[in-house]
């Protein structure tokens, strides 16, 4: 099965996992790019936190891999606001219509994983062949590394 694991990551955890799944499974990656400054504190998060809550978009960099050409996507992204990111919104809206089938994964502090799963299958318009939630927490005590091997091994055939 040929994958594409894409993902966007304002602080790197979601760039951590997606690595380490695109490793295990031996698939291509594709990191969105945000055009919008995200990264600065206190002003920075909120604004961050407000675009989630209101289901706004963003320009995001020209992507580099053709979607249609891959089995599955595989769409990662943090949870803000118990919500996506507007630049995976994005990726979603604007590529869509090439998905074959769809998997997910979220990095999070602990909440709002599967009201996510919930918005992105309804954007999608498709039921993810599997989901995966990994919170900080997790990465901290090194738990991710099977959850992460049990999640790729199901794409490899
Ligand atoms: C604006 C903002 C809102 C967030 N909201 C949530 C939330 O609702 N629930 C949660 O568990 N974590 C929340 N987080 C924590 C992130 O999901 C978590 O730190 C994630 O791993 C960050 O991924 P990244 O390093 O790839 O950017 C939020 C972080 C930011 C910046």
């Amino acid at each position: 099965m040929k994958c594409l694991l894409v993902f966007y990551s304002r602080t790197g955890n979601t760039k951590k996992i997606g690595e380490l799944i695109s490793t295990e499974m031996n698939c291509e990656y594709e990191e969105i790019i945000d055009t919008k400054k995200r990264k600065g504190f206190i002003i920075d998060f909120i604004k961050c936190g407000f675009a989630a809550t209101r289901e706004k978009l963003t320009i995001i960099n020209k992507i580099q891999k053709d979607p249609k050409l891959y089995d599955t996507i595989i769409l990662g992204t943090p949870i803000w606001n118990k919500r996506m990111t507007p630049a995976i919104r994005t990726y979603i809206t604007e590529n869509k219509n090439q998905f074959k089938s769809v998997a997910f994964y979220c990095t999070l502090g602990g909440k709002g994983g599967q009201n996510t799963f919930e918005n992105m299958t309804k954007l999608c318009e498709k039921t993810p062949v599997s989901t995966l939630e990994i919170t900080k927490k997790e990465i901290k005590n090194e738990l991710h590394l099977d959850k992460i091997k049990n999640f790729s091994r199901q794409f490899i055939s």
